[in-house]
């Protein structure tokens, strides 16, 4: 699987309709959760990844039983019978964080092996660690090994974030949910993900509040059951498939979308000369015209522009009329895209955290690796709308986040294999 890639024949306009995919940063937080929840949770919508095989994995090496066909998930924790994750099982997926607040709720105690780093740069835990803290665990930290102990169990207590880190206040409420008494979040993230997780975990039996605003109150419960869950729809995979229509100058209509998910971005497109109409579940995209540059992108915790959609944004603008700049805040290594896109003919001046981008008339195709998941998405959307072939290889990135990505892209009219 390592060494495949993505061949696309960049020119070919996108035309059509697609179904947005359940969402990879709902299900995975969610999936962790449902290990805490007693009997069986159903989870339908829940999107066919590698990060989704990675989860059921790591439920499954705890002593639970995990099915998945089709795109319905089903969990069946009563066999947990360890408080372990081994670091190859850690290693294969960014936010394995979250099963330290979903094992501390579950049993108490967790030993994670957290190699911390990745593509986007440090991803630092010291929020995820002091939180665990506050609620009463004992943390040992060493050598990339992570062992918390909340021997009498876990307390309620107010946890002011310093920054709105979506893992974090996942990972406090998974703690929460089972603590003795109530814990307050103040400035927690808002990002909708973390709502359709105190959608799940409520109707398990938890008492959340809040969820989507700065401050989240949870009621710890004695126990929670499962539920039959629906993932909600990926926001980010919907900007992609925008992106794509937008670099080719096509027109589409995605389905089984909440378009209120993408108020967050809708307007970039739309500052970029796109026609966006919204209706019932439903974002039609007429991206007929020569695009225009998007002054000040600038990415921001929920509900600013998303981090996750800088880069597949950027690529669409490579082509644009004009100067567009972005200014990445979120993290810090988030423009190791940049290098393709300008290797495909792209004006790209980085600076810090903020890319100038100078539109040029064409995009040509090249031999490009994705160098993590939205980059890798980024050259596809670049390669859609260049002239010429584009070979992306390291698709494995592109995999942890779309489902069946080349033949949503192909059902559109994109040329695109994967070899
Ligand atoms: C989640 O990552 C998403 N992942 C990311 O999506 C997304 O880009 C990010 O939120 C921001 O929206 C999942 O949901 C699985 P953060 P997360 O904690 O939780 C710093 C994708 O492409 N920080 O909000 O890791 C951190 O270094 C992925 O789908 C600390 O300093 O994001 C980063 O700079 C990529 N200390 C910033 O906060 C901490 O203890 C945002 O991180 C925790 C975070």
């Amino acid at each position: 699987m390592q060494n495949q890639k993505l061949v696309i024949e960049g020119g070919h306009k996108l035309s059509g309709e697609v179904r947005v995919q359940g969402a990879k940063n709902s299900s995975l937080p969610i999936i962790a959760a449902s290990l805490m929840c007693q009997g069986e949770t159903v989870l339908k919508n829940c999107p066919a990844l590698s990060d989704t095989y990675a989860s059921c994995r790591i439920l499954t090496h705890l002593g639970c039983e995990c099915r998945f066909s089709g795109n319905t998930l089903t969990v069946k924790p009563d066999g947990l019978n360890s408080y372990e994750i081994p670091d190859d099982l850690m290693h294969e997926m960014r936010s394995s964080i979250i099963y330290m607040g979903a094992l501390l709720g579950a049993c108490g105690k967790c030993c994670l092996s957290f190699p911390g780093g990745c593509e986007l740069g440090p991803r630092p835990i010291d929020m995820h660690l002091s939180a665990m803290k506050k609620m009463g665990a004992s943390v040992k930290d060493e050598f990339g090994i992570i062992e918390c102990m909340a021997d009498k169990g876990l307390h309620g207590t107010k946890i002011t974030l310093r920054y709105p880190s979506v893992g974090t206040t996942e990972n406090i409420i998974l703690a929460a949910v089972k603590a003795k008494g109530e814990t307050i979040i103040v400035n927690a993230a808002r990002e909708p993900e973390i709502v359709d997780l105190a959608l799940f975990l409520n109707k398990c039996g938890g008492k959340i509040k809040g969820a989507g605003n700065s401050t989240v109150v949870i009621e710890g419960v004695e126990k929670l059951h499962g539920c039959m869950h629906y993932i909600m729809p990926d926001r980010i995979a919907a900007a992609t498939y925008i992106s794509a229509a937008a670099s080719t100058n096509g027109e589409i209509n995605i389905i089984g979308i909440d378009s209120n998910l993408c108020d967050s971005f809708i307007s970039v497109f739309e500052q970029m000369g796109c026609n966006v109409y919204i209706y019932d579940g439903c974002i039609y995209v007429n991206a007929k015209k020569t695009l225009k540059s998007v002054n000040k992108i600038i990415t921001m915790p929920h509900p600013g522009f998303p981090t996750d959609a800088q880069a597949i944004v950027m690529a669409v603008l490579c082509k644009a009329e004009g100067n567009s700049i972005f200014e990445e805040n979120i993290f810090e290594n988030r423009y190791r895209h940049v290098d393709a896109l300008v290797k495909m003919g792209a004006d790209i001046k980085v600076i810090g955290k903020v890319a100038v981008i100078n539109g040029v008339k064409k995009l040509y195709g090249a031999k490009v690796s994705a160098t993590d998941l939205r980059g890798g998405a980024a050259m596809a959307v670049a390669g859609l709308g260049a002239e010429g072939t584009t070979e992306i290889s390291d698709i494995s990135h592109i995999d942890r986040g779309y489902e069946n990505f080349e033949s949503v892209i192909a059902s559109m009219g994109g040329k695109i294999k994967r070899i």
